[in-house]
């Protein structure tokens, strides 16, 4: 048996979330709460491993301390068996990380107010897409997603939990006009992760140099990572990793070993429509 997903304003989301709602949107974000927010399967658990390290100054034994989503409270999760991310970034001292999935509509307003922090990764729709099929897969919280062909559909339609993958980056983008919000992308950090590890210290202020960089880098490979039950989600109940493992392939380009070329020329040309006017830029084809 799956999760019920429900909606609030027009996006859908877990039904346990829903029927939270009133408490997740006035949760009571603090000044030195760091926000990291994502679109799902974008590398937030990635994104998490780095910026841990680097709160750390570089030291694993630190990452190690707990799984990582008892370390990060994702906010608006409400999960049975688990604690709900309210719950657990209320019993957190200062300074925390926060995870969200939520498009910048549905973000409670106090981190806006409280002028937090916020790290965004956004990844190329159509490895993102990728990712997302196999993850609601594995994850008996979310709906099953049918056939590739089903999914294909349901994700261009925004018919997916977090609603419709173009506005979310779109409009996280735009959001960085009036917040202080450090912009990533998956495909730059798997291209270069120094540099992109870079920007997060500078970010953070937290300048560790270049043997803490190599550290982070290493610690936060891919291969680490899913080797790493800190960082691989291997305890979660929900997840079952005989069907897919949560830290699958972590390559870019994926889509073109899943779309055919039928499905590529419609995906392209929603993309278009889509995505007209933003100044928003992925390489696409990758
Ligand atoms: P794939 O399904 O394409 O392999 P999220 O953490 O947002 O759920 O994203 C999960 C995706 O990020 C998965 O993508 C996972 O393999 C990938 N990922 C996780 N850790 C990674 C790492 N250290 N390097 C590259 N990709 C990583």
């Amino acid at each position: 048996p799956r999760l019920d997903v429900a909606k609030i304003k027009g996006i859908m989301l877990q039904k346990l979330s829903c029927e939270n709602w009133e408490r997740i949107w006035s949760f009571q974000a603090q000044p030195d709460d760091l926000l990291i927010a994502t679109y799902p399967k974008a590398g937030t658990t990635w994104i998490q491993e780095i910026v841990d390290m680097v709160i750390h100054g570089g030291d694993p034994a630190m990452c190690q301390r707990a799984p990582i989503h008892l370390r990060h409270p994702f906010i608006e999760l409400r999960c049975p068996n688990i604690p709900s991310g309210l719950e657990l970034a209320e019993a957190m001292p200062p300074p925390r990380i926060l995870k969200t999935h939520l498009p910048v509509q549905l973000l409670p307003p106090s981190f806006w107010e409280k002028d937090c922090k916020i790290i965004y990764v956004a990844r190329n729709a159509k490895d993102n897409l990728v990712s997302y099929y196999h993850f609601q897969q594995m994850n008996r919280a979310l709906p099953h997603p049918g056939t590739w062909a089903q999914y294909f559909e349901k994700f261009l339609a925004g018919e997916v939990p977090w609603g419709p993958w173009h506005d979310h980056v779109k409009d996280w983008w735009e959001a960085r006009e009036h917040q202080r919000i450090l912009y990533l992308f998956y495909e730059d950090m798997k291209k270069d992760p120094a540099h992109e590890i870079q920007k997060v210290m500078t970010f953070l202020e937290k300048d560790l140099g270049e043997d803490a960089k190599e550290k982070i880098i290493g610690h936060t490979s891919f291969q680490a990572m899913k080797e790493n039950p800190m960082t691989n989600y291997c305890a979660l109940p929900w997840f079952d990793h005989s069907v897919s493992p949560f830290i699958r392939k972590g390559t870019v380009g994926d889509w073109k070993t899943h779309f055919t070329v039928e499905q590529n020329e419609r995906f392209d040309e929603d993309y278009r429509t889509k995505m007209v006017g933003t100044s928003l830029n992925f390489c696409n084809e990758l």
